[in-house]
Order: C-alpha cells, then sequence, then structure tokens
C-alpha cells in the first residue's frame, strides 16, 4: 500500500521584512497564495529503513538524504509517534528547486501528510501545523494552500478570503538562490536604515478578496526583491521582459530566482508565456493560477 499527497507551490503576492531578530529569523508580514504547480510524494512502507529518490526536470538538485525536508518530516511525525521511519518516499518534483516557490516546503508537508495517512497515527491538523512549523518558515502553508497571511517568521497563518483565480506565469532561472543568502543580502543592504514594522497592506488583501487582478497587480510587493536582484542582477531582464510583453505586474517571487508575472487571465497568460519563452531571459516558462488548495491525498 502506498499514499500519494499533490502540494502546490506559492508565490508571496506581499512579503513584507522587518528586521532580524535575536534568532536570526526575520518578523514577516508573508501574503501567500498556492498556484497549480504541484510536487507529488509517494510514501511506501519499507522494510530497511527510509529512503528518498526524486524524479523531475531538477532531480539532480535535490538532495536524498536526511536533510530533505521530506525526509525530516517523516523522521519527525515517527518520533512524535514512537516508531522508526521505515518509509521509502519518492518525490515527482515539478516545483523549480532553489526557486522561491516552497518547493522544498511542499515536499516537506507532502511527505508528512503522505506518512500519517500510511501510518494511521490521527494527528490532529493542529500537531500537524506544529510539525510543520519546526520543519520551515513556509511549511505550515504548504499543508494549508489557499491563500493566507503568515506573521512572525511566516509560520502563523491567517487564512484569507479570495474572490476569484488570478493567473500567473513564471519564468524559471538558469540557477538557483539560497533563502539564507538572499535575507543575508536584506541585512546587509538595510544597514544604513531603520527596518519598519512588517504589516500586510490593506489595499492588497481588498484586492484578492475581490479577485480583482489589476488591483492586486498595483498593491504587490516584496522586500526581498531588491536583495535577490543584488545577487542575481540578470533577473532585471526578465522582469523587464515580462514587462514588455504585457505583464499587469512583474515581482521575483520570494527569495527568488523564479520570477512572477500577474496576468488579465488564463489566455493573457498563455500569450506572455509565449513571449517570455523567445525572450531569452529564462530557462523555463509555466503558466498556473491561484488559489489551489494545499497537500491533499490523491
Ligand atoms: O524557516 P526556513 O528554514 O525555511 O528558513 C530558511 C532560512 O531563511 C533561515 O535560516 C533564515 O536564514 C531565513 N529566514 C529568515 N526569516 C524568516 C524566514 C526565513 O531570515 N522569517
Amino acid at each position: 500500500m502506498s499514499v500519494t499527497v499533490r502540494v502546490p507551490a506559492k508565490v508571496n503576492v506581499q512579503l513584507a521584512v522587518g528586521a532580524a531578530r535575536p534568532d536570526g529569523f526575520h518578523e514577516l508580514a508573508n501574503v501567500f497564495l498556492a498556484v497549480g504547480l504541484y510536487d507529488e510524494v509517494t510514501a511506501t512502507p519499507s522494510p530497511d529503513g527510509l529512503s528518498i529518490t526524486c524524479e523531475g526536470p531538477d532531480a539532480a538538485q535535490v538532495p536524498l538524504d536526511r536533510t530533505n525536508l521530506a525526509a525530516r518530516a517523516a523522521v519527525a511525525l515517527a518520533e512524535r509517534y514512537g516508531r522508526t521511519p521505515d518509509v521509502h518516499l519518492h518525490i515527482a518534483k515539478d516545483i523549480p528547486v532553489a526557486g522561491g516557490m516552497a518547493g522544498g516546503s511542499a515536499d516537506g508537508a507532502g511527505a508528512l501528510l503522505a506518512c500519517d495517512a500510511l501510518w494511521g497515527t490521527g494527528a490532529s491538523r493542529d500537531e500537524l501545523l506544529d510539525i510543520c512549523a519546526e520543519l520551515g518558515s513556509d511549511v505550515p502553508f504548504s499543508l494549508v494552500g489557499g491563500a493566507a497571511l503568515g506573521t512572525g517568521r511566516g509560520e502563523k497563518l491567517t487564512e484569507l478570503e479570495v474572490g476569484g483565480a488570478f493567473h500567473w506565469v513564471f519564468a524559471m532561472a538558469t540557477r538557483g538562490l539560497s533563502t539564507p543568502a538572499v535575507f543575508r543580502e536584506f541585512d546587509r543592504l538595510a544597514e544604513a536604515r531603520e527596518v519598519p514594522e512588517p504589516v500586510a497592506s490593506r489595499e492588497l488583501l481588498g484586492a484578492l478578496a475581490k479577485g480583482d487582478a489589476e488591483a492586486l497587480a498595483a498593491t504587490v510587493s516584496n522586500d526581498l526583491q531588491s536583495a535577490a536582484l543584488s545577487l542575481f542582477p540578470e533577473l532585471a531582464d526578465t522582469l523587464a521582459a515580462g514587462r514588455a510583453a504585457g505583464a499587469l505586474v512583474s515581482l521575483v517571487s520570494g527569495s527568488g530566482p523564479t520570477t512572477a508575472f500577474l496576468a488579465r487571465d488564463a489566455e493573457a497568460a498563455e500569450a506572455l508565456a509565449a513571449a517570455l519563452r523567445t525572450s531569452g531571459t529564462c530557462r523555463d516558462v509555466r503558466t498556473a493560477s491561484g488559489p489551489v488548495p494545499g497537500a491533499t491525498v490523491v
């Protein structure tokens, strides 16, 4: 018997970053939107203990040892329920690796839900969310999906109402960016100034609630964008190519380097994707809409 869980990627429509805390994390006002690009995690009982395999375009960059968030999720759940993590985890990976779209977090949430179903632990939603928060700041959102405001280091979630689908184009970059490195660059760039408290934008939350793409385009923001561009200056060309091709707005997704482009509707997204594909400024281009549900057993 195996259990397969499908988990979406995310884009941050607002990422307000405060000053570094004593624990090194940053206080955030992080508005997540789950979008229809998915990883699938399959858990199968394995008498030989924990193992991981991965398939997909970026599979070669995925660690197959216990540093993988999927492995850490299985170990954390097994420890809590006093059992050994005798499971094989297979990850069918479609979310870009080190891309700023929570691909690693998706695999953590997916493995947790898959092992939970396989082992029949009967863990409550709150218990699963606690384990997610231990695994990483973005992991709780991968479990919940939809749209949510993340505060604290991003792990404390308030679910948000969304009044319609938003149509996105994502441009994958030729290399990844390390999230800690992007936060360090944010700190370096912020050194000479006072960093304000991160606050969610009321206009942005209103645009989401209405499902109004133009209003959302006018209010999106990402405080990590300058840091990502500083470490990966070529991303400016991708952002400009999207704007020239008619995107309502172009932004870096999370800590990057994936860039995200909002389109008026599904048809406009396809046209924009075609233009970006021929722009020579990115490795791959995908369309996806959101919000979509979080981790789901399929
Ligand atoms: O929580 P997670 O392990 O995904 O975070 C990865 C890294 O990103 C952290 O080690 C930290 O450097 C940075 N980070 C941060 N502030 C946050 C979330 C992440 O500085 N709120």
